[in-house]
C-alpha cells in the first residue's frame, strides 16, 4: 500500500458504513458535542466517539452523563451522526444497564473503555484495570454484546505494563464473542503517555485477529502519521485525539490524500470561522459556563490558527462572550504573528499513569 492511497475510503463496523477510515478519539473533557459538531463541519471525520461515561451513572441518568451523551436530534440542522457512546465501568450489570439504556434512547453503537490509565478508575476495576483479567474482559464484551443489538467495540491499550501484553490474545476473544471492532493505543498503561507508540504492539492485535476491524491510535499528528501507521500495522482505521485538537483539518486533509487530490492549509477566514463557531456552540450548548470550558482549548489550537502567544494566553482566561469576541478581532488583525509553531499544550502533555489528564 502507497502512503497516499485512493483505496475504498470507508469501512464497514458491525454492519454500520462509516464514510471514512479517519476516527475521532474521545478525549474526555474536550470530545463533547460542540467540538464533534465543528470537528464534523471540517469534513473527512469516519465517526466521533463521546467521553468516557461511568455506566452506573447513565443507568440512573445522573445530569452529569446526560450531558456526556448529549447529541442533536434528527431534525436538528447541526448534525453528529454517526457516533458512538462510551462507556466503563466495573460491575457487568451496570454496564449491560447502560448499553439498554443507550439503545432505548436511540443511540447506535456502543464502546467499552479498556484503556483508561487513571487511578481513580483503574482503582474500581474500570479502564484498563479490566485488561488485566482476561476471563472477566471476555464475560463483560460477551454480555455487553448479547444485550443489545447495536454494535459494540472496545478500546483498550497493549496491556497493564511491558510484562503484560495481553490486547492481542484479548482482541482475538473479543472477536470470538461478537466485538465488532477494536481500538488499541499503542502504549501500555504503565507508560501513560510516555514514549512513544508501538507500532509493533498495534500490528501484533491486526494479525490476531481474523474478520474484525482494528482501530490503530496513539501520537497520530499529522495526515501522514495515520497513513504511516495503517502502512505499518496493516489496521484498518485510525484513531485521532490530540493531532485533531492541534490541527482540526487532519480530516479534511487525509480526505483530500485519499482521493488523489491536493492538499489544502485552511485560510485565514476557515481558522478564524472555525474559532468563533467552536465558541459559538459552546455558548448555545454550555450558557453558564462557555467560557470556561472553552479556555482549555487555546492551548491545543493557538499554533494552527496562527494566533499570536499573547492572545492565546487571553483566550486562556477570559471571561465572557463579549470578551471572546474582542479577542477573535484582535486575532483577526493580528493573524499570523505567532512565532511558535509549536502548540503549547504539547509541552504540558500528561505523563505517567495519571490522576488528572
Ligand atoms: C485529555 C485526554 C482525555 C482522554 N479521554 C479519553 C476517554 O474519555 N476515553 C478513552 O478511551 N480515551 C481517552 N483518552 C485517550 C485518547 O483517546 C487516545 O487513546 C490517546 O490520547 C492517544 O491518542 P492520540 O495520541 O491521538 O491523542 C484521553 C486522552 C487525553 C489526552
Amino acid at each position: 500500500m502507497s502512503l497516499i492511497s485512493t483505496e475504498d475510503a470507508g469501512i464497514v463496523i458491525g454492519g454500520r458504513r462509516l464514510a471514512s477510515r479517519y476516527f475521532l478519539a474521545p478525549l474526555a473533557g474536550y470530545t463533547q458535542l460542540a467540538f464533534r459538531t465543528v470537528m464534523r463541519e471540517q469534513g473527512g471525520m469516519g465517526l466521533a466517539t463521546t467521553d468516557l461515561v461511568l455506566a452506573t451513572h447513565l443507568a440512573h441518568e445522573h445530569r452529569r452523563s446526560l450531558e456526556l451523551v448529549r447529541t442533536w436530534g434528527e431534525d436538528s440542522a447541526n448534525c453528529d451522526r454517526p457516533l458512538t457512546v462510551q462507556i466503563y465501568g466495573s460491575q457487568i450489570k451496570d454496564m449491560v444497564r447502560a448499553c439498554k439504556w443507550l439503545v432505548d434512547h436511540g443511540y447506535e453503537a456502543i464502546d467499552l473503555n479498556m484503556g483508561c490509565p487513571m487511578a481513580k478508575i483503574n482503582g474500581n476495576g474500570g479502564g484498563a484495570r479490566l485488561m488485566c483479567d482476561a476471563a472477566g474482559a471476555r464475560a463483560t464484551a460477551e454480555a455487553l454484546v448479547n444485550a443489545v443489538n447495536v454494535p459494540v467495540t472496545i478500546k483498550m491499550r497493549l496491556g497493564w505494563d511491558r510484562d503484560t501484553i495481553t490486547a492481542p490474545e484479548l482482541a482475538r476473544q473479543f472477536e470470538n464473542v461478537g466485538i465488532a471492532a477494536v481500538t488499541v493505543h499503542g502504549r501500555t498503561r504503565e507508560q501513560g503517555f510516555h514514549g512513544r507508540v508501538s507500532l509493533e504492539g498495534i500490528a501484533a492485535v491486526v494479525d490476531a485477529v481474523s474478520t474484525i476491524p482494528v482501530v490503530g491510535n496513539g501520537d497520530v499528528l499529522t495526515p501522514e502519521d495515520a497513513l504511516r501507521m495503517r502502512q505499518v500495522t496493516g489496521c484498518h482505521a485510525v484513531a485521532i485525539g490530540r493531532g485533531a485538537m492541534m490541527d482540526p483539518w487532519i480530516f479534511r486533509k487525509l480526505a483530500q490524500m485519499t482521493q488523489g487530490e491536493e492538499v489544502t492549509q485552511p485560510t485565514k477566514d476557515e481558522q478564524i470561522g472555525f474559532l468563533r463557531r467552536h465558541f459559538a456552540l459552546m455558548v448555545e450548548l454550555h450558557p453558564h459556563d462557555c467560557c470556561f470550558l472553552f479556555r482549555k482549548f487555546a492551548a491545543w489550537y493557538g499554533a494552527k490558527l496562527g494566533i499570536p502567544e499573547e492572545l492565546e494566553d487571553r483566550l486562556r482566561k477570559f471571561e465572557s462572550p463579549e470578551e471572546f469576541e474582542q479577542i477573535a478581532e484582535l486575532i483577526e488583525q493580528r493573524h499570523g504573528e505567532r512565532e511558535s509553531l509549536i502548540p503549547t499544550a504539547l509541552v504540558k502533555v500528561p505523563n505517567g499513569p495519571v490522576e488528572h489528564w
